[in-house]
């Protein structure tokens, strides 16, 4: 057992658990940030992305002890639902989901894309959202998404 010390959605944390337990596992479970979702827990279908230090990574692959110092963020730490996110709101929209289980990670990988390219092309944010399964097929729905979510933050209006 060590204590770990680092950032969840702005918010100093300490945990105390075995360094190799999956941040996922510590999340969850731990912090009762439950919107970061279990889905394979194998690095395979990106349900469980959050960022660290601005980085989609699959939580479910990630030690503790790794993120000591660091700064995750969940999709706690995205939005509220009295101020979502944009792209939160272009989901809601677009009706980007169905079960929504895929959701939180797919959100956290739009983040991340947009937060390096605010104008991404329909091949790049298929590329980004490449690691993120959606059994439920809405993939035509969460690329409209995104990119409405990219024009609203580019400060275009769409109908
Ligand atoms: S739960 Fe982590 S990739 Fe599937
Ligand atoms: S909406 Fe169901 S898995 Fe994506």
């Amino acid at each position: 057992m060590s204590s770990i010390a680092f950032t969840v959605n702005g918010r100093a944390v300490e945990v105390v658990a075995d360094g190799d337990t999956p941040l996922l596992d510590v999340l969850r479970n731990h912090l009762d940030l439950t919107g970061t979702r279990f889905g394979c827990g194998l690095e395979q279908c990106g349900s469980c992305m959050v960022l660290i230090d601005g980085q989609p990574e699959k939580s479910c692959g990630k030690a503790l002890s790794t993120v000591a110092g660091k700064s995750v963020l969940t999709i706690e730490g995205l939005g509220t639902p009295a101020q979502p996110h944009p792209l939160q709101q272009a989901f809601l929209d677009e009706q980007a989901g169905q079960c929504g289980y895929c959701l939180s990670g797919i959100l956290i990988s739009a983040k991340a894309l947009l937060d390096r390219n605010p104008a991404p092309t329909r091949t790049e944010i298929a590329a980004a959202l490449d690691d993120n399964i959606c059994r439920c097929g809405s993939h035509h729905r969460i690329m409209r998404a995104v990119a409405r979510a990219a024009a609203q933050m580019r400060g275009e209006v769409r109908p």
